[in-house]
């Protein structure tokens, strides 16, 4: 319920018109209440931010509270609840600040409907326990009557027997080995909820802050009540008031694809609400957020064991997804959330939607959005999306790992990194990082899709790795010979000044550096350990960490160079200059991706 009010005493006057008309509520709980607005039509400069004042009505001259949001709407949390609100807002542009809106008077939910649902919940629950025994009485009886009784047939049933095919919605299923099921090939989206998703009554839910943004609305952080057992923190995505059917039914498609896995590498759906506003899909709360920002925060905190057991468990859950034939197609660190255990889980299912997403999923000819720096090139090129293409994204989400959430190829654009790619270049060793798992990684980005390893061999990898501590010892920087054939060796670019090694790994503001110091050469910065690159006045712990890793891989090349003389070196080099020159006035003409 809304109720208009007018309070002369902050009416546009002053620092120009309100920028904020029409305040609506989207919906409310007992503790929350969300709001959307129309911003003024043509603002005479951008607006950079709103603030939202609200105080409880009856307290007025008592206090307020406000809070801020970059979007005309927010979720306000952390209410009492049926209690009456007043809410202005007021836009935030280069200029200052405008006018404060109207204000408006909102109220929250009613907190004695939880008792009343609880104990209305309770006598469903018994008249439906009755109610259903007695149909379970009725029906194996029929059944048994009937000799239809599948499960008894099934179990004197030979196992070739068993092991024959049955269809689900046009899906191949195997007796026993469970299947995906593709929420788009129901006739009624709806349904593939149903069947998929438990309808949680929204009292259950209390909602006590936003922690995101999706695409369709807010993520809050909360608790959801189950009769008979404790209450668990949880995440809930919200959808927005104003969406259409359309809308609605892709903010869904996460929850009944969700709804489907059972495996503590994969994200939990707990539920969702759907018959009352707003509506809700509940998940599992992950303590550290996502996997991208919580190495951020933690540069060079863990072992190298405990990244491995993170890349452990994104390997398994990934597996099951394989298993059952899901591909999940954007798997990045950013998808993947971290508990307070440090497991991790993967997340962000809804396919094409995901990508929709996705602020790092960009056109390209073809007209698909796609995440380039994680996507295998037969995907990029031809949409082939499969579980080998989601091999090559892990190899790049074991490199996010290792480098501690650093972005892959760095500040390169994306055609840059579809040429590299396709030229043979591949992301070296993250400083510190064995050379076990950069070896892994490299073998995930095969440009042959057959040729990389499957999530079972991955884990089945890392697991040896796990019990083998002390194959993690050899980082890459001790690596001081060369494989026994040169075919393993990757084909990583050649760099014939330091100039272009620079620009290549877009770190040219330190050239002045490198040359005051005396490194005019490739060959001296071989040599270079991570005091001589912070000696030289690199202080940023990324910006080092990019060189030496770069440093690194430039030493294998050295080596190579030495053993297989320098004028092929510098013939290949040639070739692959001028290729890449080719290529680019090619796609230059094409305005590519
Ligand atoms: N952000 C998005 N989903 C989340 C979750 N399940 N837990 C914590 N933060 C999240």
């Amino acid at each position: 319920m809304c109720r208009l009010i007018w309070d002369y005493s902050t009416s546009p006057i002053g620092c120009g018109p309100s920028l904020v008309a029409a305040v609506k509520k989207d919906w409310t709980t007992q503790n929350a209440i969300a709001l959307s607005w129309q911003e003024a039509e043509q603002p005479h400069a951008a607006i950079r931010d709103y603030e939202i004042k609200y105080y409880e009505k009856e307290q007025e001259q008592l206090s307020y509270s406000s809070t801020r949001t970059k979007v005309p709407s927010t979720i306000v949390t952390g209410l009492k609840p049926s209690t009456a609100y007043v809410f202005h807002i007021r836009a935030r542009t280069a200029t200052g600040y405008s006018s404060y809106s109207s204000k408006f008077e909102f109220i929250t939910g009613d907190d004695d409907s939880e008792e009343a649902s609880d104990q209305g919940q309770v006598l469903v629950i018994v008249t439906a326990a009755v109610g259903g025994f007695s149909l379970l009485v009725i029906l194996t009886l029929f059944l048994l009557i009937t000799g239809r009784c599948q499960w008894y047939i099934k179990s004197k049933m030979k196992p070739q027997d068993k092991r024959r095919t049955q269809y689900q919605n046009g899906h191949v299923a195997f007796p026993g080995i469970k299947t995906y099921v593709d929420p788009d090939t129901y006739e009624d989206p709806t349904q593939a909820v149903h069947d998929f998703a438990k309808e949680i009554d929204p009292s259950r839910i209390r909602i006590e802050r936003v922690i995101g943004a999706g695409e369709f609305g807010e993520v809050c952080s909360g608790r959801l009540r189950t009769p008979g057992k404790k209450e668990i923190p949880v995440a809930i995505k919200t959808l927005k008031g104003g969406y259409t059917e359309r809308q609605r039914r892709d903010f869904l498609r996460e929850a009944s694809i969700m709804g489907q896995f059972d495996n503590p590498n994969i994200i939990r759906l707990e539920g969702v609400v759907t018959k009352s506003r707003p509506v809700m899909i509940v998940v599992e709360y992950m303590e550290n957020g996502s996997l991208d920002s919580f190495l951020r925060k933690h540069d060079g905190h863990f072992t190298v064991i405990q990244l491995v057991g993170m890349l452990r468990g994104i390997a398994s859950g990934m597996m099951y997804l394989s298993d059952i034939g899901y591909v999940h197609r954007d798997l990045a660190a950013r998808n993947i959330l971290v508990d307070d255990n440090l497991v991790c889980k993967v997340s962000d299912f809804g396919l094409s939607r995901v990508l929709e997403d996705d602020p790092e999923a960009s056109y390209t000819t073809t007209g698909g959005k796609i995440p380039i720096r994680w996507t295998a090139p037969e995907a990029i090129q031809y949409r082939k999306f499969s579980s080998a293409s989601d091999v090559w994204s892990y190899g790049i989400v074991m490199w996010e790992v290792m480098s501690y959430g650093e972005r892959p190829y760095w500040e390169m654009s994306n055609q840059d990194v579809i040429l590299s790619i396709e030229e043979g270049y591949r992301l070296p060793a993250p400083m510190g990082c064995p050379v076990a798992l950069h070896q892994l990684m490299v073998h995930c980005w095969q440009k042959e899709r057959s040729r990389r390893p499957r999530f079972h061999d991955i884990l089945g990898f890392l697991d040896k790795l796990i019990r083998n501590p002390s194959s993690l010892l050899t980082l890459v920087e001790d690596v001081h010979s060369l494989p026994e054939s040169p075919e393993e060796l990757p084909d990583y670019p050649l760099f014939i000044s330091i100039s272009d090694w620079l620009d290549s790994i877009k770190m040219s503001q330190y050239k002045s550096n490198f040359i005051a110091a005396g490194y005019t050469t490739l060959d001296s910065i071989s040599g270079m350990s991570i005091d001589d690159v912070r000696r030289i006045g690199v202080s940023l712990i990324g910006h080092q960490r990019r060189i030496v890793s770069s440093i690194q891989t430039l030493r294998l090349q050295i080596l190579h160079i030495q053993q297989s003389g320098f004028h092929q070196y510098v013939r290949s080099f040639r070739d692959k200059k001028e290729k890449t020159q080719e290529r680019e006035n090619r796609v230059g003409e094409q305005n590519c991706v």
